[in-house]
Protein backbone atom coordinates (compact mmCIF):
# COMPACT_ATOMS: atom_id res chain seq x y z
CA UNK A 1 0.00 0.00 0.00
CA UNK A 2 1.39 3.23 -1.18
CA UNK A 3 0.21 7.28 0.37
CA UNK A 4 1.27 10.55 0.82
CA UNK A 5 0.92 11.08 4.49
CA UNK A 6 0.61 8.50 6.52
CA UNK A 7 -1.43 9.92 9.81
CA UNK A 8 -1.03 7.59 12.69
CA UNK A 9 -4.02 8.09 15.17
CA UNK A 10 -7.66 9.16 14.86
CA UNK A 11 -8.29 11.25 17.38
CA UNK A 12 -9.17 14.76 16.86
CA UNK A 13 -5.70 15.66 15.43
CA UNK A 14 -5.21 12.83 13.10
CA UNK A 15 -8.77 13.20 12.22
CA UNK A 16 -8.50 17.13 11.41
CA UNK A 17 -5.50 16.82 9.60
CA UNK A 18 -6.77 13.97 7.48
CA UNK A 19 -9.84 16.40 6.65
CA UNK A 20 -7.74 19.58 5.52
CA UNK A 21 -5.52 17.13 3.51
CA UNK A 22 -7.65 15.37 1.56
CA UNK A 23 -10.02 18.57 1.04
CA UNK A 24 -6.57 19.90 -0.66
CA UNK A 25 -6.38 16.86 -3.17
CA UNK A 26 -3.06 15.11 -0.68
CA UNK A 27 -3.18 11.57 0.00
CA UNK A 28 -3.67 10.48 3.24
CA UNK A 29 -4.26 6.68 5.17
CA UNK A 30 -5.26 6.99 9.14
CA UNK A 31 -3.84 4.27 11.41
CA UNK A 32 -5.55 3.71 14.22
CA UNK A 33 -5.11 1.28 17.23
CA UNK A 34 -8.52 1.36 18.82
CA UNK A 35 -12.23 0.73 17.22
CA UNK A 36 -14.44 3.65 16.65
CA UNK A 37 -16.61 3.24 19.15
CA UNK A 38 -13.53 3.64 21.74
CA UNK A 39 -12.34 6.66 20.48
CA UNK A 40 -15.62 8.06 20.76
CA UNK A 41 -16.55 6.64 24.27
CA UNK A 42 -13.43 9.23 26.04
CA UNK A 43 -14.74 11.37 27.38
CA UNK A 44 -12.39 15.16 27.02
CA UNK A 45 -12.98 18.80 27.43
CA UNK A 46 -15.20 20.91 24.95
CA UNK A 47 -14.56 24.89 25.35
CA UNK A 48 -13.36 25.75 20.84
CA UNK A 49 -11.15 28.74 20.57
CA UNK A 50 -12.23 30.63 17.51
CA UNK A 51 -9.48 29.58 15.70
CA UNK A 52 -11.03 25.83 16.29
CA UNK A 53 -14.29 26.82 15.02
CA UNK A 54 -12.98 28.44 11.70
CA UNK A 55 -11.14 25.30 11.43
CA UNK A 56 -13.73 22.87 11.27
CA UNK A 57 -15.11 25.37 8.55
CA UNK A 58 -12.15 25.49 6.54
CA UNK A 59 -12.31 20.91 7.00
CA UNK A 60 -15.97 21.39 5.86
CA UNK A 61 -16.94 19.88 9.12
CA UNK A 62 -18.50 22.77 10.53
CA UNK A 63 -21.89 22.15 10.42
CA UNK A 64 -22.33 20.34 13.87
CA UNK A 65 -20.66 23.17 15.77
CA UNK A 66 -22.55 25.67 14.23
CA UNK A 67 -25.88 24.31 14.98
CA UNK A 68 -25.48 22.55 18.63
CA UNK A 69 -22.42 24.85 20.14
CA UNK A 70 -23.36 27.40 22.33
CA UNK A 71 -21.05 30.58 22.38
CA UNK A 72 -19.88 32.25 25.33
CA UNK A 73 -19.11 35.70 25.73
CA UNK A 74 -17.84 35.36 29.18
CA UNK A 75 -16.20 33.15 32.33
CA UNK A 76 -16.76 33.36 35.81
CA UNK A 77 -13.96 33.17 38.59
CA UNK A 78 -15.39 31.84 42.03
CA UNK A 79 -13.61 32.79 45.44
CA UNK A 80 -14.50 33.62 48.48
CA UNK A 81 -17.84 31.87 48.06
CA UNK A 82 -19.21 34.92 45.38
CA UNK A 83 -19.26 34.74 41.46
CA UNK A 84 -17.45 37.35 39.42
CA UNK A 85 -17.74 37.59 35.53
CA UNK A 86 -14.93 38.03 32.90
CA UNK A 87 -16.23 39.60 30.20
CA UNK A 88 -13.99 38.10 27.37
CA UNK A 89 -16.06 39.13 24.44
CA UNK A 90 -15.44 42.98 25.69
CA UNK A 91 -11.92 42.86 26.93
CA UNK A 92 -10.68 40.80 23.78
CA UNK A 93 -12.85 43.18 21.09
CA UNK A 94 -15.63 41.07 20.24
CA UNK A 95 -14.29 37.43 20.54
CA UNK A 96 -15.87 34.45 21.92
CA UNK A 97 -15.67 30.75 23.18
CA UNK A 98 -17.88 28.13 21.93
CA UNK A 99 -19.23 25.19 24.37
CA UNK A 100 -18.90 21.46 21.61
CA UNK A 101 -17.56 18.66 22.85
CA UNK A 102 -14.61 16.44 21.45
CA UNK A 103 -16.56 13.91 21.94
CA UNK A 104 -18.95 15.79 18.74
CA UNK A 105 -16.04 17.24 17.44
CA UNK A 106 -14.68 13.38 16.64
CA UNK A 107 -17.81 12.38 15.37
CA UNK A 108 -18.23 14.78 12.85
CA UNK A 109 -14.98 14.65 11.80
CA UNK A 110 -15.17 10.92 11.79
CA UNK A 111 -18.83 10.70 9.86
CA UNK A 112 -17.01 13.49 6.84
CA UNK A 113 -13.63 11.29 6.59
CA UNK A 114 -16.56 8.24 5.70
CA UNK A 115 -18.14 10.34 3.16
CA UNK A 116 -14.72 11.91 1.74
CA UNK A 117 -13.16 7.71 0.68
CA UNK A 118 -9.91 8.42 2.25
CA UNK A 119 -8.72 5.45 4.25
CA UNK A 120 -8.57 4.58 8.02
CA UNK A 121 -8.15 1.56 9.40
CA UNK A 122 -9.49 1.01 12.52
CA UNK A 123 -7.94 -1.76 15.46
CA UNK A 124 -4.83 -1.97 13.91
CA UNK A 125 -1.92 -3.74 16.08
CA UNK A 126 1.30 -3.59 16.51
CA UNK A 127 1.80 0.06 14.89
CA UNK A 128 5.38 0.86 13.84
CA UNK A 129 7.08 3.78 12.16
CA UNK A 130 10.17 3.73 10.31
CA UNK A 131 13.06 5.31 8.02
CA UNK A 132 11.63 8.88 8.40
CA UNK A 133 15.07 9.72 8.67
CA UNK A 134 14.68 9.04 4.56
CA UNK A 135 12.56 9.81 1.69
CA UNK A 136 11.00 6.50 1.86
CA UNK A 137 9.24 6.42 5.49
CA UNK A 138 6.96 3.50 6.10
CA UNK A 139 4.23 2.32 8.42
CA UNK A 140 3.77 -1.26 9.56
CA UNK A 141 1.06 -2.78 11.41
CA UNK A 142 -0.99 -5.80 12.06
CA UNK A 143 -4.94 -6.57 11.13
CA UNK A 144 -6.70 -9.46 11.38
CA UNK A 145 -4.20 -11.61 12.00
CA UNK A 146 -2.20 -10.31 8.37
CA UNK A 147 1.18 -7.93 8.23
CA UNK A 148 0.80 -4.88 6.40
CA UNK A 149 3.86 -2.16 5.37
CA UNK A 150 2.28 1.48 4.13
CA UNK A 151 4.85 3.17 1.84
CA UNK A 152 4.35 6.85 2.34
CA UNK A 153 6.41 10.36 1.98
CA UNK A 154 5.64 12.01 5.35
CA UNK A 155 4.38 10.49 8.50
CA UNK A 156 2.12 12.37 11.35
CA UNK A 157 2.14 11.72 14.76
CA UNK A 158 -1.12 12.53 16.00
CA UNK A 159 -0.90 9.34 18.47
CA UNK A 160 -1.43 11.32 21.49
CA UNK A 161 0.22 10.80 25.26
CA UNK A 162 0.92 7.51 25.02
CA UNK A 163 1.39 6.99 21.02
CA UNK A 164 4.49 4.64 19.02
CA UNK A 165 5.87 8.37 16.99
CA UNK A 166 7.33 10.00 19.93
CA UNK A 167 8.60 6.44 21.65
CA UNK A 168 10.13 5.68 18.74
CA UNK A 169 12.64 8.96 18.51
CA UNK A 170 16.16 7.82 19.83
CA UNK A 171 16.29 9.66 23.34
CA UNK A 172 19.18 12.33 22.30
CA UNK A 173 17.28 13.60 19.27
CA UNK A 174 14.63 14.73 21.83
CA UNK A 175 14.35 17.15 25.31
CA UNK A 176 11.03 16.51 26.97
CA UNK A 177 9.76 19.00 29.96
CA UNK A 178 7.39 18.30 32.56
CA UNK A 179 5.32 18.62 35.21
CA UNK A 180 3.19 16.57 37.23
CA UNK A 181 0.38 18.28 39.65
CA UNK A 182 -0.34 16.30 43.32
CA UNK A 183 -3.93 16.20 42.33
CA UNK A 184 -6.68 15.08 39.70
CA UNK A 185 -9.64 15.92 38.33
CA UNK A 186 -13.07 13.55 39.13
CA UNK A 187 -15.63 14.68 36.31
CA UNK A 188 -19.09 13.66 35.88
CA UNK A 189 -21.65 13.70 33.24
CA UNK A 190 -25.34 13.92 33.10
CA UNK A 191 -27.98 14.43 31.84
CA UNK A 192 -29.43 17.58 33.85
CA UNK A 193 -29.97 21.43 32.62
CA UNK A 194 -26.09 22.96 32.78
CA UNK A 195 -26.29 25.31 36.13
CA UNK A 196 -24.78 27.92 34.02
CA UNK A 197 -25.39 27.47 30.24
CA UNK A 198 -23.50 30.84 29.26
CA UNK A 199 -20.46 30.24 30.81
CA UNK A 200 -17.74 28.13 32.22
CA UNK A 201 -17.30 28.67 36.20
CA UNK A 202 -14.02 27.94 37.80
CA UNK A 203 -13.62 28.15 41.44
CA UNK A 204 -11.37 28.60 43.75
CA UNK A 205 -12.25 27.07 46.96
CA UNK A 206 -11.48 25.95 50.29
CA UNK A 207 -12.31 22.47 49.66
CA UNK A 208 -10.04 22.66 46.51
CA UNK A 209 -11.25 23.77 42.42
CA UNK A 210 -14.51 22.75 41.19
CA UNK A 211 -15.75 23.35 37.62
CA UNK A 212 -19.12 23.56 36.25
CA UNK A 213 -18.97 22.85 32.22
CA UNK A 214 -22.10 21.83 29.98
CA UNK A 215 -21.98 19.40 26.31
CA UNK A 216 -25.67 20.68 25.65
CA UNK A 217 -28.62 22.51 27.13
CA UNK A 218 -29.71 19.19 28.55
CA UNK A 219 -26.13 17.68 29.31
CA UNK A 220 -23.54 19.13 31.67
CA UNK A 221 -20.44 18.28 33.11
CA UNK A 222 -18.80 18.83 36.27
CA UNK A 223 -15.32 18.39 38.06
CA UNK A 224 -13.89 18.58 41.75
CA UNK A 225 -10.27 18.35 42.45
CA UNK A 226 -9.69 15.61 44.52
CA UNK A 227 -6.21 13.38 45.47
CA UNK A 228 -4.89 11.19 43.15
CA UNK A 229 -5.20 8.20 45.47
CA UNK A 230 -8.64 8.31 45.53
CA UNK A 231 -10.57 5.58 43.34
CA UNK A 232 -14.00 6.33 41.72
CA UNK A 233 -15.72 3.34 43.19
CA UNK A 234 -15.05 6.42 46.24
CA UNK A 235 -17.11 8.75 44.90
CA UNK A 236 -20.93 7.83 44.61
CA UNK A 237 -23.24 10.46 42.41
CA UNK A 238 -24.27 11.81 46.06
CA UNK A 239 -21.10 11.93 47.59
CA UNK A 240 -20.17 14.63 44.39
CA UNK A 241 -23.02 16.81 43.91
CA UNK A 242 -22.77 17.69 47.53
CA UNK A 243 -18.88 17.87 47.09
CA UNK A 244 -19.35 19.81 44.59
CA UNK A 245 -22.03 22.29 46.05
CA UNK A 246 -19.91 22.75 48.79
CA UNK A 247 -17.05 24.17 46.81
CA UNK A 248 -19.64 26.87 44.79
CA UNK A 249 -21.45 30.23 46.16
CA UNK A 250 -24.60 29.95 48.11
CA UNK A 251 -26.74 31.15 45.09
CA UNK A 252 -25.61 28.33 42.40
CA UNK A 253 -25.16 25.95 44.49
CA UNK A 254 -28.88 26.39 45.29
CA UNK A 255 -29.48 26.19 41.69
CA UNK A 256 -27.76 23.17 40.54
CA UNK A 257 -29.67 20.37 39.50
CA UNK A 258 -28.72 17.05 40.54
CA UNK A 259 -29.05 13.86 38.62
CA UNK A 260 -27.66 9.51 37.79
CA UNK A 261 -23.85 10.11 36.40
CA UNK A 262 -23.32 8.85 32.74
CA UNK A 263 -20.04 8.89 32.84
CA UNK A 264 -17.38 9.00 36.18
CA UNK A 265 -13.61 9.42 35.50
CA UNK A 266 -10.72 10.61 37.44
CA UNK A 267 -7.70 12.17 35.19
CA UNK A 268 -4.15 13.17 36.19
CA UNK A 269 -3.12 16.95 35.42
CA UNK A 270 -0.04 17.00 33.62
CA UNK A 271 2.38 19.75 31.78
CA UNK A 272 4.22 18.33 29.11
CA UNK A 273 6.41 19.48 25.93
CA UNK A 274 8.78 17.34 23.60
CA UNK A 275 10.91 19.18 21.72
CA UNK A 276 11.57 19.36 18.07
CA UNK A 277 8.24 18.18 16.81
CA UNK A 278 9.77 16.97 12.98
CA UNK A 279 12.42 14.48 13.03
CA UNK A 280 13.04 13.94 8.98
CA UNK A 281 9.82 13.22 7.42
CA UNK A 282 7.89 12.97 10.99
CA UNK A 283 5.72 15.73 12.39
CA UNK A 284 4.41 15.31 15.81
CA UNK A 285 1.16 16.96 16.46
CA UNK A 286 -1.72 17.30 19.11
CA UNK A 287 -0.90 14.99 22.67
CA UNK A 288 2.09 13.16 21.26
CA UNK A 289 3.81 16.24 21.36
CA UNK A 290 2.39 18.19 24.39
CA UNK A 291 0.08 17.79 27.06
CA UNK A 292 -1.77 20.93 29.40
CA UNK A 293 -3.78 20.18 32.42
CA UNK A 294 -7.36 20.94 31.66
CA UNK A 295 -7.83 24.31 33.61
CA UNK A 296 -8.36 26.74 30.81
CA UNK A 297 -9.59 23.58 28.15
CA UNK A 298 -6.39 24.75 25.88
CA UNK A 299 -5.42 20.70 24.63
CA UNK A 300 -8.18 20.14 21.40
CA UNK A 301 -7.53 23.59 20.73
CA UNK A 302 -3.46 23.61 20.64
CA UNK A 303 -3.91 19.96 18.55
CA UNK A 304 -6.13 22.38 16.23
CA UNK A 305 -3.14 24.97 15.73
CA UNK A 306 -0.43 22.06 15.62
CA UNK A 307 -2.79 21.01 12.52
CA UNK A 308 -3.58 24.31 10.60
CA UNK A 309 0.24 24.72 10.81
CA UNK A 310 1.10 21.66 9.40
CA UNK A 311 -1.50 21.09 6.94
CA UNK A 312 -0.35 24.47 5.66
CA UNK A 313 3.49 23.19 5.79
CA UNK A 314 2.39 20.21 3.54
CA UNK A 315 0.10 21.64 1.15
CA UNK A 316 2.97 23.99 0.52
CA UNK A 317 5.34 21.46 0.10
CA UNK A 318 3.29 19.18 -2.28
CA UNK A 319 1.14 22.27 -4.27
CA UNK A 320 3.91 25.09 -4.03
CA UNK A 321 6.71 22.67 -3.92
CA UNK A 322 8.31 24.55 -1.24
CA UNK A 323 10.20 23.09 1.78
CA UNK A 324 9.75 26.46 4.02
CA UNK A 325 7.03 25.55 5.89
CA UNK A 326 7.97 21.75 6.43
CA UNK A 327 10.96 23.62 7.91
CA UNK A 328 9.50 26.45 10.00
CA UNK A 329 6.72 23.87 11.74
CA UNK A 330 8.48 22.69 15.14
CA UNK A 331 9.80 26.33 16.09
CA UNK A 332 6.46 27.98 14.88
CA UNK A 333 4.48 24.85 16.64
CA UNK A 334 6.33 25.53 20.05
CA UNK A 335 6.20 28.90 20.27
CA UNK A 336 2.12 28.95 20.38
CA UNK A 337 2.19 25.81 22.30
CA UNK A 338 4.86 27.09 25.40
CA UNK A 339 2.24 29.75 25.94
CA UNK A 340 -0.72 27.69 26.07
CA UNK A 341 1.41 26.11 28.36
CA UNK A 342 1.68 29.10 30.53
CA UNK A 343 -1.79 30.21 30.56
CA UNK A 344 -2.38 26.51 32.20
CA UNK A 345 -0.06 25.98 34.19
CA UNK A 346 -0.92 30.06 35.87
CA UNK A 347 -5.15 29.14 35.89
CA UNK A 348 -3.82 25.69 37.63
CA UNK A 349 -2.07 26.67 40.11
CA UNK A 350 -4.48 29.91 40.82
CA UNK A 351 -7.36 27.92 41.37
CA UNK A 352 -6.05 24.64 42.87
CA UNK A 353 -5.79 23.62 46.48
CA UNK A 354 -2.00 22.31 46.85
CA UNK A 355 -1.09 19.62 49.34
CA UNK A 356 1.76 21.66 50.65
CA UNK A 357 0.29 25.04 50.40
CA UNK A 358 0.40 26.98 53.65
CA UNK A 359 -1.34 30.44 54.93
CA UNK A 360 1.15 32.69 52.95
CA UNK A 361 0.38 30.48 49.34
CA UNK A 362 -3.29 30.82 49.93
CA UNK A 363 -3.32 34.50 50.77
CA UNK A 364 -1.28 34.88 47.54
CA UNK A 365 -4.06 33.41 45.86
CA UNK A 366 -6.99 35.60 47.16
CA UNK A 367 -4.98 38.81 46.27
CA UNK A 368 -4.09 37.85 42.84
CA UNK A 369 -7.61 36.49 42.42
CA UNK A 370 -9.14 40.02 44.05
CA UNK A 371 -6.21 41.53 41.72
CA UNK A 372 -7.80 40.02 38.35
CA UNK A 373 -11.46 40.77 38.86
CA UNK A 374 -10.80 44.54 39.80
CA UNK A 375 -8.00 45.29 37.21
CA UNK A 376 -8.58 45.84 34.10
CA UNK A 377 -5.19 44.95 32.64
CA UNK A 378 -5.44 41.74 34.68
CA UNK A 379 -8.92 40.68 32.80
CA UNK A 380 -7.65 41.21 29.82
CA UNK A 381 -4.73 38.96 30.02
CA UNK A 382 -7.12 36.13 31.16
CA UNK A 383 -9.31 37.20 28.50
CA UNK A 384 -7.02 37.20 25.64
CA UNK A 385 -5.25 34.02 26.44
CA UNK A 386 -8.56 32.21 27.36
CA UNK A 387 -9.98 32.71 23.48
CA UNK A 388 -6.66 31.91 22.16
CA UNK A 389 -3.78 33.77 21.09
CA UNK A 390 -3.47 35.05 17.33
CA UNK A 391 -2.03 32.84 15.10
CA UNK A 392 0.60 35.61 13.95
CA UNK A 393 1.41 36.05 17.82
CA UNK A 394 3.90 33.24 17.47
CA UNK A 395 7.63 33.63 16.04
N1 LIG B 1 -1.00 3.26 16.83
C1 LIG B 1 -2.12 3.82 16.30
N2 LIG B 1 -2.90 4.70 16.96
C2 LIG B 1 -2.53 5.02 18.20
C3 LIG B 1 -1.37 4.47 18.81
C4 LIG B 1 -0.61 3.56 18.07
N3 LIG B 1 0.50 3.00 18.58
N4 LIG B 1 -1.26 5.00 20.05
C5 LIG B 1 -2.31 5.80 20.22
N5 LIG B 1 -3.08 5.82 19.12
C6 LIG B 1 -4.34 6.57 18.91
C7 LIG B 1 -5.22 6.60 20.15
O1 LIG B 1 -5.99 5.43 20.26
C8 LIG B 1 -6.06 7.84 19.87
O2 LIG B 1 -7.26 7.54 19.19
O3 LIG B 1 -4.05 7.94 18.64
C9 LIG B 1 -5.18 8.72 19.00
C10 LIG B 1 -4.72 9.97 19.71
O4 LIG B 1 -5.83 10.77 20.03
P1 LIG B 1 -5.87 11.78 21.27
O5 LIG B 1 -5.24 11.15 22.45
O6 LIG B 1 -7.27 12.26 21.37
O7 LIG B 1 -4.89 12.97 20.83
P2 LIG B 1 -5.10 14.13 19.75
O8 LIG B 1 -5.79 13.66 18.53
O9 LIG B 1 -3.79 14.82 19.62
O10 LIG B 1 -6.15 15.10 20.42
C11 LIG B 1 -5.84 16.01 21.38
O11 LIG B 1 -7.17 15.06 23.10
O12 LIG B 1 -6.33 14.58 25.19
C12 LIG B 1 -7.08 15.45 24.46
O13 LIG B 1 -6.76 17.51 25.55
C13 LIG B 1 -6.48 16.77 24.43
O14 LIG B 1 -8.41 17.58 23.53
C14 LIG B 1 -7.10 17.27 23.20
C15 LIG B 1 -7.04 16.17 22.26
C1 LIG C 1 -15.20 20.68 29.92
O1 LIG C 1 -16.27 21.09 29.45
O2 LIG C 1 -14.96 19.47 30.04
C2 LIG C 1 -14.16 21.67 30.33
C3 LIG C 1 -14.43 23.03 30.19
C4 LIG C 1 -13.48 23.97 30.56
C5 LIG C 1 -12.28 23.54 31.06
C6 LIG C 1 -12.00 22.19 31.20
C7 LIG C 1 -12.95 21.25 30.83
O3 LIG C 1 -11.33 24.46 31.43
Amino acid sequence: MKTQVAIIGAGPSGLLLGALLTKAGIANTIIERQTPDYVLGRIRAGILEQTTVDLLHEAGVGHGVSNEGLVHHHIELIFKGERHPIDVHALTGGKVVTAYGQTEVTRDLMAAREASGSPTVYAASNVAVHDYDSATPRVTYDKDGQSHTLDCEFIAGCDGFHGVCRASVPQGAIKEFERVYPFGWLGVLSDTPPVSPHAILYANSERGFALCSMRSMTRSRYYVQCPMTDKVEDWSDERFWNELKSRLDTDTASRLVTGPSIEKSIAPLRSFVAEPMRFGRMFLAGDAAHIVPPTGAKGLNLAASDVKMLSSALIEFFVEKSQAGIDGYSERALSRIWKAERFSWWLTSLMHRFPDADGFGQKIQEAELEYLVRSRAASTTVAENYVGLPFDFAA
